[in-house]
């Protein structure tokens, strides 16, 4: 049996693979309410030990959409909450459905899952990562402005889970990435080695207003992500990262903001650029439907 197509991390995969995705997305949005029902028959299992909205809605709709089917785990509802190992989780659910999609806390686990499951298994966020975001935010920014090979995009605050999905992103798809975080707050050490290895150009920098001189993209994102303690620290340590107007000021004219949402009005993002006309987070938002019409189509083959 062929070895299943897992989503779990953008740097398991080559540009063609991701631009492939990426040009099937595009299809299913042309096409949107005409297409053929090409998962009809397949079901996706979810499994979600956070919450969550974008990522739950977008992921069932597009099952929907595609003619498949969804069934919904919660951590508190399932046998995992009692201590059932994610390995025998996946043998079960591998049974039944055709792909499972799950959000955790720790990358073991969707490791662990998917090294077990005999189905694609789909990462929906973890602490570490969160690979279908920006397979959205590469293709939103691209139907905006055009190729995002040689652009520059900066980031402002925590280099979390997202951020962490944006270096990879910036070497598979050959964009410049500068990072602007607070000393305790930085990419660890081995992705940005990994980075530079790769042949990427990221930077990380303590200065927001350097890192987004000249930018194409300002991207932020909360400043307390979900399981995250010490939410005071961080208040005091990311307000100087904060993305406004005069940031923006400082970017190109033309530059776009992003965000993953949900979004901490008047924290990271002031109400003046988030709902400003360099905003195009609702279109961001949209596309993770798209986007993962693309990835579910790639792991089902
Ligand atoms: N951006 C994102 O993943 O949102 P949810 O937490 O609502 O899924
Ligand atoms: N960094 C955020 C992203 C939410 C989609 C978190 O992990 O809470």
């Amino acid at each position: 049996m062929a070895a299943p197509r897992h989503f779990l991390d953008l740097d398991r995969f080559d540009r063609s693979t991701l631009r492939r995705m990426l040009d099937l997305a595009a299809a299913f949005k042309r096409d949107v309410g005409r297409h053929e029902r090409p998962l009809a028959g397949r079901t996706l299992a979810m499994i979600f030990e956070k919450p969550s909205t974008r990522t739950r809605v977008s992921f069932e709709v597009a099952m929907r959409q595609l003619g498949g089917d969804v069934v919904v785990l919660t951590d508190a509802e399932s046998q995992l909450n009692r201590g059932e190992s994610m390995a025998d989780t996946a043998r079960v659910l591998s049974r039944y459905v055709d792909a499972i999609m799950i959000r955790t806390s720790k990358p073991g686990k969707l490791v662990e899952l998917a090294m077990h499951a005999s189905v694609p298994v789909i990462n929906g966020l973890t602490d570490e990562s969160h690979p279908c975001q920006l397979m959205a935010d590469v293709m939103t920014f691209e139907e905006h402005r055009g190729s995002i090979a040689g652009r520059l995009v900066a980031w402002s605050g925590d280099a979390n889970n997202v951020a962490r999905s944006w270096v990879q992103a910036a070497v598979r798809f050959g964009f410049r990435l500068n990072l602007a975080c607070p000393a305790p707050l930085q990419p660890s050490n081995g992705l940005l080695e990994w980075a530079h290895r790769e042949g990427g150009e990221v930077t990380v920098m303590a200065s927001p207003e350097a890192a987004v001189a000249d930018a194409d993209l300002v991207v932020t994102d909360t400043w307390v992500s979900m399981g995250t303690r010490e939410a005071e620290t961080r208040h005091n340590l990311l307000a100087p990262y904060r993305v406004d107007e005069a940031l923006m000021a400082r970017a190109r004219p033309d530059a776009l903001f992003m965000h993953c949402l949900p979004a901490h009005r008047g924290q990271e993002v002031t109400d003046a650029v988030i709902d400003g006309p360099q905003s195009v987070v609702w279109d961001e938002a949209e596309n993770r439907l798209h986007a993962q019409k693309g990835i579910l189509a790639w792991c089902l083959g």
